[in-house]
């Protein structure tokens, strides 16, 4: 049995998961930087993670019952993600890989989010839609790597909700607070925006924005901006399905956690003979059992990073990761 630690830190979490190459997660400590106000600042959330590391791996170990010396690999988030945050995580990973004469792992974190999702829920080849803060995309591995077959062209859906919640004084996440407020509105029609099976979100942030300062109530928007962005990505999600085959849907990220979004994919799967999948909240949002987990399947099927090839990669796609474990 291979044991593995891994360490997350593309945003505003830094997590140490542990991992063992049975599927089972013995560890997830994690702790999230909140700026006091307005959106993430890259150097506070690094100081954040630095001044949190040391504590999180000896916390990690505490919880898996292990000590430094029962570790087998050392994975780490290479990317995507802000730079401030990557090489923090980064940094830690190599110290802990060369202080333990211990494998390094680098890991793309959109993979990880997926393969957690299959092991958290059992379901086999999804197709997936990742929908959070910073991103949103629908994948697929199709003849042995993830394809993105849509994606947004401009900003991701969770940050579209949060920007508008911005709006409306309410602090980040906004997203739960857009959907209790939903509950209460009616229709205003707001731009729908598709293309093939790509979407984009900021010309109906804009449209909602002007018509909430020419005075429209903030529930019928919440209400409206759901209904017209879940609609799209229902739609696009249905066409992905089709396309590529799959009759499994893995929904990942925060926003999946929307229970009138999880209505309208539920309603489309039925109806396509399709099963839904929910990744459990614990391993649904950024931590370092997902890095964990995807570390000993990269290291199984590519052995190690080398140091000179541990650059962290800010804009890695997932669609650029060789998969070499399916
Ligand atoms: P990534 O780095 O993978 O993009 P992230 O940290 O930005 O991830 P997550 O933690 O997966 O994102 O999700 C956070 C997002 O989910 C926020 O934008 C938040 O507003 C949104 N969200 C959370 N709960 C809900 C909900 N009930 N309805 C809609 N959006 C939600
Ligand atoms: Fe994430």
């Amino acid at each position: 049995m291979v044991i593995c630690l891994g360490i997350e830190a593309t945003a505003h979490t830094f997590s140490v998961g542990i991992a063992n190459s049975e599927g089972k997660i013995l560890a997830n400590s994690r702790d999230m930087y909140k700026p006091e106000k307005g959106g993430i600042k890259p150097s506070e959330a690094g100081e954040h993670h630095s001044s949190l590391a040391a504590g999180l791996i000896e916390s990690a170990l505490k919880e898996a019952k292990l000590s430094a010396k029962d570790i087998d690999i050392v994975a780490f988030s290479q990317g995507p993600g802000i730079p401030q945050c990557l090489r923090i995580g980064a940094a830690v990973a190599r110290a802990l890989s060369l202080k333990l004469k211990k494998p390094l792992v680098g890991v793309n974190h959109a993979v990880a989010h997926v393969e957690i999702g299959k092991l958290a829920t059992g379901c086999i080849d999804p197709l997936v839609l990742y929908v959070s803060g910073g991103n949103t995309q629908i994948l697929a591995c199709i003849e042995g790597s993830y394809r993105i077959l849509g994606e947004t062209q401009d900003i991701a859906l969770g940050n579209c909700l949060d920007q508008f919640a911005r709006e409306l004084g309410i602090p980040h996440p906004g997203g739960p607070k857009i959907e209790e407020l939903a509950s209460k509105g009616k229709w205003i029609e707001l731009p729908y925006v598709v293309k093939g099976m790509d979407v984009s979100f900021s010309g109906i942030l804009a449209e909602a924005v002007r018509l909430l300062k020419n005075g429209a109530k903030k529930e019928d928007l919440a209400f409206s901006m759901q209904e017209t962005c879940f609609s799209m990505l229902t739609e696009v999600t249905e066409r992905a399905l089709a396309h590529a085959g799959k009759k499994e849907i893995l929904l990942v990220g925060g926003v999946a956690a929307n229970k009138r979004f999880r209505k309208m994919l539920d309603i489309m799967a039925e109806e396509r003979s399709a099963k839904t999948f929910l990744v459990p909240i614990e391993y649904a949002t950024d931590c370092g059992a997902n890095i964990a987990w995807t570390g000993l399947l990269v290291w199984k099927g590519s052995g190690e990073t080398k140091l000179q090839e541990s650059k962290i990669n800010r804009f890695w796609r997932a669609d650029e990761v060789n998969v070499t474990w399916l």
